[in-house]
């Protein structure tokens, strides 16, 4: 069901690879809303992906960039300024990778390059897009940018690596950045931590069958699904939600206040005998 709350408003989102991205459920929902958007992501992911079916499907304009570069972020927010006519009322930054996790470094062994790019693309693509943003003047006042985050920032999780530092790193990017934009611009700037979510950049996470179900075991109102985070971030971007800044907002049914339920109690309990050697 569609409530016109964006509409109006002009909008970039980043990271849509297939329909499984959060990133393609919140462009979805941003139209449904009436917001007129502009797409991203690198080159090989519009190769590789199927981008240009949701920028048929969302009347949107498609423009190739890679987060990590300040260049194709400059040429990105100026050429969807020329798109839309104006500035921009909200970003989504839905944008993750690590290649220690890729190629299976554990923790104990990573590889510094790929340690650095995992922060590069996971986090610091987050501050350079906000840089280049604010250089340019280029969103509007009261409008809206959003990253999307996950609670290994805060805890840890066994197998999510380096991702945690970089999830870290975004969260109190997101802060520091949103003091400045708040106080000069009256833009907001929030992330969410969202439940894992069965996509191309989550079932990479060793054992993400078994986390996706440990969490919605721990959860009172289970996961939280990628069309309900989409439904989270259109209220963030909409005027409903204008003194929410600088926050890391949880849409993960409760997960993150649980310490034991019910539901997880009753398979740690069945499993208790096979686990005796497990560390
Ligand atoms: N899936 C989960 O369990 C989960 C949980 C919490 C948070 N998140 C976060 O949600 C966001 C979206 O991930 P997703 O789960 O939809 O997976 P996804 O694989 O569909 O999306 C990740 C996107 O990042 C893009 N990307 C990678 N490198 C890039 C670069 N250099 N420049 C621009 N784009 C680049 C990819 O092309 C892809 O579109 C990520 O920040 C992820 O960490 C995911």
């Amino acid at each position: 069901m569609a409530y016109n709350l964006l509409k109006g408003k002009k909008g970039i989102i980043f990271g849509a690879l297939n329909e499984n991205s959060i990133a393609w459920k919140a462009a979805i929902r941003a139209h449904e809303e009436g917001a007129e958007l502009v797409l991203t992501n690198t080159p090989v992911a519009i190769r590789m992906g199927t981008i240009d079916e949701l920028a048929t499907l969302t009347n949107a304009k498609l423009i190739a960039a890679d987060a990590t570069s300040v260049k194709d972020l400059e040429n990105l927010v100026s050429q969807s300024m020329e798109h839309f006519g104006g500035k921009i009322d909200f970003v989504l930054h839905s944008i993750g990778m690590s290649p220690n996790v890729r190629k299976g470094r554990t923790y104990d062994d990573i590889d510094y390059d790929y340690f650095a790019k995992t922060l590069d693309i996971s986090a610091v693509s987050f501050h350079k897009l906000l840089q280049v943003a604010w250089k340019l003047d280029a969103i509007k006042p009261w409008g809206s940018i959003v990253a999307l985050s996950y609670i290994a920032a805060q805890r840890t999780l066994y197998g999510y690596n380096d991702m945690a530092d970089a999830k870290a790193l975004l969260e109190s990017i997101a802060r520091s950045f949103g003091y400045i934009y708040g106080r000069e611009r009256r833009v907001r700037i929030n992330t969410i931590s969202q439940s894992p979510t069965p996509t191309t950049a989550g079932s990479g996470v060793m054992g993400f069958d078994g986390l996706m179900d440990f969490t919605d075991r721990m959860s009172p109102l289970g996961n939280a699904d990628a069309l309900e985070c989409a439904d989270y971030c259109v209220t963030l971007f909409s005027d409903l939600t204008r003194k929410i800044t600088m926050q890391n907002l949880y849409n993960d049914g409760g997960f993150s206040s649980m310490g034991m339920s019910n539901r997880a109690m009753a398979v740690y309990n069945k499993n208790l005998d096979e686990c005796k050697d497990c560390k």
